[in-house]
């Protein structure tokens, strides 16, 4: 069948007016331009346990390299164990001089993403399909969430008595920042930047992604 075949059926019978998608909640490029790393929370806003359940339920919908699952959830809330968590992570590395997060701003609930099996390419493609997944559905339920890469293993691993070896971090909260995207040259910076309490986040354009055929 051709690929505008339903394309063209639409046209004869309804003429050139296609049927209107109804859009529920955000579209995709919303989602995406509003998903940004947060490095500042409120911690009036207390992330429920069951909170973080449904943040990891998107989960069970994602692709994964021959089905194989081999990700774990570890589910941490305010109290000692995020304490431990805040004491062994690393935020903002591109902005040194403002050790972040600023005092009182810490995120205090965390998804520790742990693999059953050595990992391997494969592990670290369904980690990255993971984490976006995650990372939007925290977005989507109106929260904020970071990546975090840079931690201590040894400790997180002994301090929340994990079996399995944590692979990624992400920290959920109400976020406290402002974010905007910039669109770059190759040949600029892509370094994160502050100004006037603005987190200002450097993107390169469709174009310069696109390879020269
Ligand atoms: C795999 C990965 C690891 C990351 N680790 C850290 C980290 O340890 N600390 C941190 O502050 N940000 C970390 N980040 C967030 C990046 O700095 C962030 O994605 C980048 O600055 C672009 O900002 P954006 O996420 O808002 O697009 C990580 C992101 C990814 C995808």
């Amino acid at each position: 069948m051709a690929d505008n075949y339903l394309e063209k059926r639409y046209e004869a019978t309804l003429g050139s007016q296609k049927p209107k998608i109804k859009r529920i909640g955000h579209t995709m490029d919303e989602l995406l331009r509003r998903t940004r790393s947060c490095r500042g929370y409120n911690k009036d806003y207390v992330v429920k346990r069951s909170e973080l359940e449904r943040i990891v339920g998107a989960c069970t919908k994602i692709g994964s390299a021959k089905n194989q699952q081999v990700l774990r959830y570890r589910l941490v809330t305010k109290g000692p164990e995020a304490d431990l968590v805040n004491a062994n992570i690393k935020l903002g590395g591109m902005l040194p001089e403002l050790h972040l997060p600023y005092a009182g701003t810490e995120p205090e609930a965390f998804i520790v993403v742990c693999s059953t099996v050595a990992a391997n390419s494969y592990t670290y493609v369904d980690l990255g399909i993971a984490l976006q997944t995650i990372m939007l559905k925290i977005t989507e339920m109106g929260l904020n969430g970071i990546v975090i890469g840079a931690f201590n293993k040894n400790e997180i691993t002994r301090g929340l008595n994990l079996t399995l070896e944590p692979l990624m971090l992400v920290a959920v909260g109400k976020g406290i920042e402002k974010f905007e995207l910039t669109t770059i040259n190759p040949d600029d910076s892509r370094a994160y930047y502050r100004k006037d309490g603005i987190h200002y986040v450097p993107k390169l354009g469709t174009n310069d992604l696109i390879i020269n055929d």
